[in-house]
């Protein structure tokens, strides 16, 4: 079981380490539209399979791993001997040439940054502040292992309609979207309401429509919110839920739970 790189908003790491069993026993390439961090992803291992995104220095970041891992830790290693705030902010300010610094940059930014979070401004320029964590190198980096894992991965800087199309009978489709309702208290409702509205769900619903009349596989994750069991009414749910002991006050019951939709 490989581990993620990245902290990521939604990451679903917690997942991996719980319900595994969810998943089809077999299937031909492994699909995941809105891959992040990655987090089941690298839990699985897969012998075959496609990733995307549409978070351009995110997919570049997979890229740059697959054809140089070495180079891209040569940079994080630079980057965690000079690691102070003014230094933070200047590696923010500049984004460098090639793609191995910029994936170098990438998780630098991510490991030190407030919280993990991604954001950019208009512009387009990561803006989130320094954090409070200073560990750079890992012990549980593993970038040797995940491009190996890469090698036989197709990387794709897209939309997940595109991606989810060419998903063949026998594949295997994981869809975590943006959840776009409130489900919990996790802050993004927000941020995600721009980037993913209410639309996208319903287009990512007629692609995973559309693949299962191809006989793909498939498995969504979404918030276990009314607006979304409406959206799926046609496909098996489960509700599972993320806390690791169940709410005592009612009031919090619902807060940690999210929604599986499959077919397979
Ligand atoms: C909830 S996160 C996925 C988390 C992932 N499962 C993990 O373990 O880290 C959703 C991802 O969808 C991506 N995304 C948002 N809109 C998208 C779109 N239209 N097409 C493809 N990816 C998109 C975001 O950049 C983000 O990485």
């Amino acid at each position: 079981m490989a581990i993620p790189f990245l902290k990521w908003a939604g990451g679903k790491r917690w997942f991996t380490s719980r319900y595994l069993d969810i998943l089809p026993q077999k299937y031909n390439r492994y699909i995941e539209p809105f891959v992040g961090s990655g987090a089941l992803f690298f839990a699985l291992e897969p012998q075959e399979a496609v990733i995307g995104d549409i978070n351009k220095p995110l997919v570049e970041t997979y890229m740059a791993i697959k054809d140089d891992w070495e180079q891209v830790l040569e940079y994080l290693r630079t980057h965690s001997v000079q690691h102070s705030k003014e230094y933070y902010y200047s590696v923010r300010a500049t984004l460098p040439e090639t793609i191995h610094q910029r994936a170098a940059r990438f998780i630098y930014l991510n490991r030190t940054c407030w919280n993990g979070l991604y954001r950019v401004n208009k512009a387009g320029n990561f803006n989130v502040p320094i954090g409070t964590k200073t560990n750079i190198i890992l012990d549980t980096d593993d970038f040797k292992k995940l491009a190996k894992l890469l090698e036989n991965t197709t990387i794709m800087h897209s939309d997940f309609e595109a991606i989810i199309d060419s998903a063949q009978e026998g594949d295997l489709v994981f869809a975590d979207p943006p959840y776009t309702v409130k489900h919990n208290n996790n802050g993004f409702v927000k941020y995600n309401e721009d980037m993913f509205k209410w639309e996208d769900q319903v287009r990512l619903r007629d692609a995973i429509v559309r693949a299962t009349e191809r006989n793909v596989k498939i498995i969504v994750t979404n918030a276990n919110h009314s607006s979304i069991i409406e959206l799926y009414s046609n496909f098996k749910r489960k509700v599972i839920s993320r806390a690791s002991v169940i709410a005592a006050s009612n009031n919090n019951r619902g807060t940690y739970e999210e929604l599986i939709i499959a077919k397979y």
